[in-house]
């Protein structure tokens, strides 16, 4: 059985791109077969993130448009086996493509691949209505802000009265000494609000621009860095292992905790 995840938040800018990009290849690497769906049609950059950009022929749109098979839109990621992208049209046009489209690429592609992960465009219009279409899990991403968290209680929402029931948090760009200092939601309040389950936080890390930026993402590296591993363990989580949560809170802490030390002695 396929799992179809949409990886969604309301608000724009939170990270659904670059978690989408990282988780997809974090699971490749567990050895699923792994599809990425860029639905940002308009706005795409899952291509960019992955560095496909060069290797795009075709979109979704040539396939709906019969002028391409599926095999052929699908960027095959020769970094790692199993991970394939389908990318979005740069279209200025959203509604070329229908829901019942949507849900028919995906269908197909969930024949094949044991993850469809299908990145979804900020908004609540047609562009996320047709994301979500043929999903029957979804990952909310939010940033501990007030107005993340509120956009994405609403898409909880609509998930939920798609008859989306499997829908798990991701607290991104979590900033601990922020926290510490009562300046940003901790990611107990983010949870108390959304009321449902967490399985993952990824802390705000500069590495994660950078690796963006080079079109490699940090899940591909060897000697995972700190926002590496807890994206590895989303994956791990997804797979059904028990994986305990890092205590991003506390590494924080000990760092406060080694500089009041120096200050001591
Ligand atoms: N954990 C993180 N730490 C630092 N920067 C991040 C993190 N996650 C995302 N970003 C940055 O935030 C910006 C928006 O991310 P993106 O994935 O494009 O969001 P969305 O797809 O939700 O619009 C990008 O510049 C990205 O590099
Ligand atoms: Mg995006």
């Amino acid at each position: 059985m396929s799992r179809i995840i949409v990886v969604t938040s309301g608000k724009g800018g939170v990270g659904k791109t670059t978690v989408t990009a990282n988780l997809g290849v974090a699971i490749a690497k567990l050895g699923r077969k792994v599809a990425l769906v860029d639905a940002d049609f308009g706005l795409r950059n899952l291509d960019l993130l992955l560095g496909l950009e060069n290797r795009v022929v075709y979109t979704a749109i040539e396939v709906l448009a019969g002028q391409c098979r599926l095999d052929q839109a699908l960027v095959r990621d020769k970094r790692q086996d199993g991970l394939v992208l389908l990318p979005a049209a740069q279209t200025r046009n959203k509604e070329a493509v229908s829901r019942d489209q949507m849900k028919k690429l995906i269908t197909l592609l969930a024949e094949k691949y044991d993850y469809v992960l299908i990145d979804s465009p900020a908004g609540i219009e047609m562009g996320f209505q047709n994301a979500i279409a043929a999903a029957s899990e979804s990952l909310i991403v939010t940033t501990p802000e007030i107005a993340a968290v509120r956009d994405a209680d609403r898409v909880v929402g609509l998930l939920e009265a798609q008859g989306i029931k499997r829908i798990n948090l991701i607290v991104n760009r979590l900033k601990p000494a922020m926290v510490q200092a009562d300046q940003m939601m901790s990611v107990q309040d983010v949870q108390e609000i959304l009321a449902i389950p967490l399985i993952g936080v990824v802390p705000d890390d500069e590495r994660v621009i950078v690796s963006s930026n080079r079109g490699e993402p940090l899940a591909f590296s060897e000697n995972l860095s700190l926002p590496g591993i807890t994206i590895q363990n989303i994956a791990r989580r997804l797979e059904g292992d028990r994986i305990p949560f890092l205590d991003l809170m506390a590494e924080h802490d000990n760092l406060i905790n080694r500089i009041r030390r120096m200050f001591r002695s």
